[in-house]
């Protein structure tokens, strides 16, 4: 069955795929794992398999999702029939599931900060690393607020992807962008933020490690959303006529930046104030606040602020519910609603394990590390590298040179030339690379 979904502009699937693809992973995933994995040297391996791996495999979900205008499962059907390759869109569904089962753990504490500043109560001399730990530990708080921001997922959902999705995006996005640049304003102009730069930056590759360089990977997958096929989903309600290069260049060079003004806001201040980069999930709701309680009017700046970065989350959480709404509706519109309620619902029930972690539960360790980081290192190092290496083998296999060159090529003057280093870069860069990182922390090279 065809699907009956369209975007109504170019734009409109531009703001929607960029909206999928910035997100938690560019403004508190990233900031975070490069403050762990070695600051700059961490950057700069994060930028090459942004570049070289990332974007041929965003290309590739575009052109699946477009050659046949199908949800994620029977996309794959309708290329290579009668084979398992659909199964990669059940894979895709499972990773994108466990994926915002935590990745709503941490829209919670985001609709926890912004109910806190709207109450008056996050500036004046609050001691923010206390009362982000409080508020993450306390179970019926972690809970409730992962269920709000599903219920807001839900609600835009349910509405369908023209209405819901596309005219929530148009304004939200460059709004984020202005603040952060006056934030990165106010967070260089500290005292001693240089230091922070220098450890954002300066690339010191003695401080990589095998496991470093699978986070930069696994990193530029997450920000991207790619090896998921959310951006199959996506692509599906492409008209034929737009290039799909540009909108893939377009969206990895936003999330490049993003990611560049999230470490430029943080680091800084970090080292000003003198906290710990290392400090892990809490960088961003501890720094943060700190830096905006030093501006004039920060109280209203941080609120500002705190509504764009849950807009930016929730952008991303549509899409992670509207793979699987897709996939089990076929097109269907009447099933739509009832279909997103199930999809949330279960999720909600999935993730409720990661929002206890910080809590009551823990002491619930495996390999030592708690639930919610079990799901985000399953999801982030194992599944979305699986899912890309599967795509990268599928792409150049399965399907016909002709409707690859024409999905390329179609609205863009360049097409051939680019068509020619992207097919290089997908059959060999990116399976090698991910196979050698796979291998390399496995201790086998
Ligand atoms: N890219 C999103 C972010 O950075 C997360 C995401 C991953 C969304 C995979 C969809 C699919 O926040």
């Amino acid at each position: 069955m065809n699907q009956t979904e369209q975007w109504t502009s170019k734009l409109g699937f531009i703001l929607a795929a960029a909206g999928s693809a910035i997100g938690l992973g560019a403004i508190w995933k990233f900031p975070y794992v490069a403050g762990t994995s070695g600051g700059g040297a961490f950057f700069i391996i994060f930028l090459v398999f942004t570049l070289l791996v990332g974007l041929p495999l965003l290309l590739a979900e575009f052109v699946i999702g477009r050659s046949t205008q199908q949800n994620a499962i029977t996309a794959y059907k309708t290329i290579a029939p009668h084979s398992h390759w659909h199964w990669l869109g059940y894979l895709g569904i499972a990773t994108s599931c466990i994926l915002l089962s935590f990745y709503s753990v941490v829209g919670g504490w985001i609709v926890l900060y912004l109910l806190h500043s709207l109450g008056g109560l996050l500036v004046q001399g609050t001691q923010y690393d206390q009362l982000f730990q409080q508020m993450i530990s306390d179970p019926w708080m972690a809970v409730g607020a992962q269920f709000i921001f599903l219920l807001l997922t839900i609600l835009v959902v349910a509405r369908g992807v023209q209405e819901g999705i596309e005219k929530a995006n148009k304004y939200m996005m460059p709004a984020l962008f202005i603040l952060f640049v006056i934030l990165i304003f106010r967070s260089l102009t500290l005292e001693g933020a240089m230091k922070g730069v220098t450890f954002f930056l300066y690339p010191d590759f003695g401080k990589l490690t095998s496991e470093s360089i699978l986070y930069a990977m696994g990193q530029s997958f997450f920000s991207l959303s790619v090896g998921v096929s959310v951006m199959v989903t996506y692509s599906s309600y492409l008209a034929k006529s737009e290039s799909l290069p540009r909108s893939a260049l377009t969206i990895v060079g936003l999330n490049l930046l993003i990611s560049l003004l999230a470490g430029l806001a943080i680091f800084p201040a970090v080292f000003s104030l003198g906290l710990e980069p290392a400090a892990g999930p809490g960088l961003l709701f501890i720094v943060l606040p700190s830096v905006f309680a030093k501006l004039p009017l920060g109280g209203v700046f941080l609120t500002v602020f705190l509504v764009l970065f849950l807009f930016a989350t929730l952008t991303s959480s549509f899409s992670l519910v509207e793979i699987t709404v897709a996939s089990l509706t076929k097109g269907d519109r009447a099933k739509r609603k009832k279909i997103t309620w199930l999809t949330g619902m279960f999720i909600f029930l999935l993730g409720i394990p990661s929002a206890l972690s910080y809590g009551i539960w823990s002491d619930a360790t495996i390999f030592g590390k708690i639930i919610f980081d079990v799901a985000d290192y399953l999801v982030s190092n194992i599944l979305l590298p699986l899912g890309a290496l599967l795509i990268a083998i599928f792409v150049p296999l399965k399907m016909k040179r002709e409707v690859l060159l024409e999905e390329i090529t179609a609205g863009s003057k360049n097409g051939r030339r680019f068509f020619a280093l992207w097919l290089l870069l997908l059959r060999y860069i990116t399976p090698i690379a991910i196979i050698i990182v796979f291998l390399d922390v496995l201790n086998v090279i």
